[in-house]
């Protein structure tokens, strides 16, 4: 006996999954197949590694070659040889001839076990023929085989559409939860009421990271994903209350999707066949509760079926106060407001986020605007988007993230618009021609978490020492500040402040406005602000070295500047 072949079958996995497509059918599969039978229930690791590894990186032939092992190791003797043989042929792409195998196994084996996992393979690559077994016979006692083959059968051979310009039928009373960053509601509350949204929804109330909008007149789902601000729309098909019987929840929150009124409303709106995903949001792995769900609307109601592969539409249910709220969304990934992002970088800005900074600026005429820390260009962009700027301008110290700004910028539907991206550190903005008379600075500095910054309040006092001296008088900073510090220069008034969640950290959303010189004397003057953490600080000698501006503001090079403290 070798030391393999006392290895654990997961062990021996483990072993073989590293292995090369080459080494495994040269070396190992020869190995396994002239192995005892003893010898081949301790090496069935193999069998695993062939389905994974040759469904990763298999060519088609390599693929072929081993299907047809793993469909000869289904008449092996040792019925876990089979077992194994079953789960690894639907990763590399089992078909048809396997099918009636694995129907005809189903006919002749007498294992629960056995006919368990067989029903669950065919539930991944069964057709018509295993619909039909599904009728009567060993197949109808898995309640969930039917479905999922008629969903599969539903996704290769008539591809489900979202109408997005489709009016929703019955929309009096519904109720549409807008979903975004905590912090941002009075903001996804604003985005509504638009004049350019047409008065066409109404905002009925508010809590944390839901705002609640109901229709004013006949919409369509295109008219919700004109916003841009919200993160997830659902509508909201229903409220249910949890009981402590799980299974009389489950039976409530079955009889709300697979009722009349939602099954007209999924009708109307979807071209095909209705295919769902079901998530219990935010609740951790529910598998259980999501199978007794979905097979339980499946009994309710067969021409809803759940599908968690590549399905258009995605119901959820979140824990509100008012009890567990069911909601439907059109599945979005990635989301076709922002398809004009071609390319990102890894410290992107969450778009909506990008989006409710650009609202919060409250866009002007010929705006010039600028973002510092431009990274992949959202914030520009999504200004952009809106009209009317003279200029873009877009500065990053990554020449990457400038390229991948410019090709988004050009993908989206503001490509005309005038622009220049600029790698360079920001504090050398006075290097970019044009760059000076702002009307507004929209950005999201680093917050130092996936970029990494020397020292974080020196690059936010840098910020705002830069906003002051390219901003004209009436021009917007808007950012994401990280910190709780405030502009030393008293030019630039505060005229926004509001925490945002980013996701297990918080950064606060400012606006400041950069007043006329008299005007900011008498609010330098008025300025009482015991909550202001920015203290002054002298210059070091080396940071007045190099252009008028580094003079002036004592800017260090690439690298923010270490200045010494009195
Ligand atoms: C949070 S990301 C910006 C994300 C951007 N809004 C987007 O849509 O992708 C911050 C960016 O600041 C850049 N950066 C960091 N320090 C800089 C500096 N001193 N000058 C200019 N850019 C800097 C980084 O390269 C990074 O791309």
């Amino acid at each position: 006996m070798t030391s393999k072949d006392r290895l654990s079958p997961k062990e021996h996995y483990q072993q073989m999954r590293v292995l090369s497509c080459e080494r495994l059918w040269t070396d190992e599969v020869p190995k396994f197949d002239r192995a005892s039978p003893q010898a081949r229930i301790s090496q069935v690791g193999v069998i695993r590694a062939v389905g994974v590894v040759f469904s990763e990186s298999g060519s088609t032939e390599q693929k072929q070659q081993a299907r047809q092992w793993l469909q000869q190791l289904l008449q092996d003797p040792a019925e876990k040889v089979r077992r194994y043989a079953m789960v690894a042929l639907p990763k590399i792409g089992a078909a048809e001839k396997e099918e009636s195998e694995l129907l005809s196994l189903l006919k002749k084996t007498s294992s629960d076990r056995e006919k368990k996992f067989l029903a669950q393979t065919l539930e991944k690559i069964g057709g018509a023929a295993t619909l039909e077994a599904t009728s009567s016979g060993d197949l109808a006692r898995f309640d969930r085989t039917a479905q999922k083959v008629e969903a599969n059968l539903a996704r290769q051979q008539n591809p489900t559409a979202i109408r997005f310009d489709q009016i929703c039928p019955d929309f009096k009373g519904l109720r549409i939860h807008l979903r975004g960053r905590s912090g941002l509601e009075s903001l996804i509350e604003q985005e509504v009421q638009l004049p350019r949204n047409n008065a066409t929804f109404r905002v009925t109330h508010r809590i944390r990271s839901i705002v609640a909008i109901e229709p004013l007149r006949p919409f369509r789902l295109a008219d919700i994903h004109a916003l841009r601000c919200f993160s997830d729309a659902g509508l909201v098909l229903g409220t249910v209350k949890p009981q402590e019987d799980e299974s009389a929840t489950i039976d409530a929150l079955a009889k709300v999707i697979a009722s009349p009124s939602v099954s007209h409303l999924l009708t109307a709106l979807t071209d095909g066949p209705i295919r769902y995903r079901l998530e219990f949001a935010s609740m951790g792995h529910q598998r259980s509760g999501v199978r007794q769900l979905t097979n339980r609307v499946y009994a309710l109601n067969p021409k809803l079926l759940n599908d968690s592969r590549h399905a258009p539409w995605e119901i959820n249910i979140y824990h509100t106060p008012q009890g567990l709220s069911v909601e439907l969304s059109p599945k979005l990934r990635p989301d076709p407001r922002f398809a004009y992002r071609q390319r990102d970088i890894p410290a992107a800005s969450h778009p909506p986020l990008a989006a409710c900074m650009v609202l919060l600026a409250d866009p002007e005429k010929n705006d010039t605007v600028w973002d510092p820390f431009c990274g992949s260009g959202l914030e520009l962009i999504e200004r952009a988007l809106l009209g009317q700027v003279s200029h873009l301008y877009g500065t990053d110290r990554s020449r990457e993230a400038t390229e991948i700004a410019r090709q988004n910028l050009a993908s989206s539907s503001a490509a005309a618009t005038p622009h220049t991206f600029a790698c360079c550190d920001f504090r050398d903005h006075a290097q970019v021609a044009g760059l000076s008379r702002l009307s507004l600075i929209v950005t999201n500095p680093p917050m130092c978490r996936r970029v990494p910054v020397a020292n974080l309040k020196h690059l936010i006092e840098d910020l705002f020492i830069a906003a002051a001296d390219t901003l004209k008088i009436g021009g917007r900073l808007v950012f994401a500040n990280p910190l709780p510090i405030k502009p030393r220069d008293h030019s630039l008034k505060l005229a926004f402040r509001q925490k945002v969640d980013l996701g297990g950290f918080h950064c606060y959303l400012e606006k400041y406005v950069k007043l006329a010189p008299d005007a900011s004397r008498s609010s330098t003057r008025d300025r009482k602000d015991p909550h202001s953490h920015a203290k002054d600080a002298p210059l070091s000698k080396e940071l007045r070295a190099a252009s008028p501006l580094r003079k002036k503001h004592g800017w260090d090079n690439m690298k923010p500047p270490h200045r010494k403290r009195s």
